[in-house]
């Protein structure tokens, strides 16, 4: 096919996400393999009102499959909310003569996307913006994954075997609190993974009697010395959890925050091979001229799907998979 698409900018944009790299190196190199012309924004929508730019090859991405982070920095910008801020990276893409714009990162990264090509249509000229899920939340309506998810999950996992080992030996009650401030896939995901005695998701209103008390209870009953709660940070604060705990049952919980580790390493198998597939798919949507689509996974399949579709969409909570959590949990084993 001879695209009209001659040059495209590629951006990491939001919270970071293990695998980030894997997508923006399939990006540059699909491109690049297509004789497209890549820039890389740097610092998210920032880079692109401040012309942070730097142009890359196919070497430009060697050796950084494996690496956590983002080479691109990330950042979360207040001013391209503003249309003010949006005509100033309006001017950094025609100065650069950009016919695209592959976005990496979550829902607010493609609502900026989104918000940019609008602006740029109302001029009567065209760009066009894909977007590439990747958050450790899970948390993007229209995609069944997201980049980074699978390697946090694995971060958080290893943490809770190491603090089980301890816990295990002082016969103790230990309060984890994992990432997910409006979300608790990871928490559910890991809860069920180390074989928690209670998760606390951000989803399901807390009854503390029923969701913890009744938990330990039981695990004490069924003559478990230790007992692991899994709390997604919007669920309410570990300290205090922790503290109501010891009110009720006497006991004296240790409390863990593993905050922003989960969102470093290397990226797992998973994370790379979607990240890497979606990464291809985005310039190819590019390439096929269809204009402001996010790339997804549905069933395991890779999608694109017009954007502010895509945008509208609401991710129903796993609700089958809390009920797995609850039956396991609720056993005291
Ligand atoms: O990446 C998503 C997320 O990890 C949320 O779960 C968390 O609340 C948030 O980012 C924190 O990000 P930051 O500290 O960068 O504001």
């Amino acid at each position: 096919m001879d695209s009209q698409v001659k040059r495209i900018g590629v951006l990491t944009s939001g919270g970071d996400a293990p695998g980030m790299n894997a997508a923006v190196r399939a990006v540059v190199r699909s491109a690049t393999s297509q004789g497209i012309e890549c820039v890389g924004i740097r610092r998210g929508w920032s880079g692109l009102i401040n012309s942070d730019f730097v142009r890359m090859d196919s070497s430009s991405v060697s050796h950084i499959i494996n690496k956590g982070g983002t080479i691109l920095y990330t950042a979360r910008s207040m001013e391209f909310m503003q249309p003010e801020g949006r005509e100033k990276a309006i001017a950094t893409c025609k100065l650069l003569g950009l016919n695209g714009i592959v976005t990496i990162g979550g829902d607010g990264t493609f609502r900026g996307a989104l918000a940019l090509s609008r602006q740029v249509a109302e001029k009567g000229q065209k760009l066009d913006v894909v977007g590439i899920p990747a958050t450790i939340d899970n948390d993007i309506g229209c995609s069944h994954y997201t980049i980074g998810f699978d390697t946090a999950c694995n971060t958080a996992l290893e943490c809770i075997d190491k603090l089980r080992d301890t816990m295990q030996s002082h016969e103790r009650c230990s309060v984890v609190e994992v990432m997910g401030r409006h979300a608790g896939y990871l928490a559910l995901y890991v809860g069920i993974a180390v074989g928690a005695t209670a998760v606390l998701i951000p989803e399901r209103q807390l009854d503390f009697e029923r969701d913890v008390v009744e938990k330990i209870r039981r695990a004490r009953l069924a003559g478990t010395t230790h007992y692991m709660v899994v709390a997604a940070e919007g669920s309410g604060s570990a300290y205090e959890i922790a503290q109501r705990i010891h009110e009720e049952l006497g006991i004296d919980p240790r409390v863990t925050v593993l905050g922003h580790i989960q969102r470093g390493g290397a990226p797992t198998a998973r994370d790379r091979e979607t990240a890497s597939r979606m990464g291809f798919e985005a310039v190819k949507t590019l390439v096929e001229g269809k204009g402001n689509r996010i790339i997804a996974t549905l069933d395991g399949r890779i999608v694109d799907l017009d954007m502010e579709e895509a945008l509208a969409m609401q991710k129903s909570f796993e609700m089958d998979r809390y009920t797995i959590l609850e039956s396991l949990t609720n056993s005291g084993k």
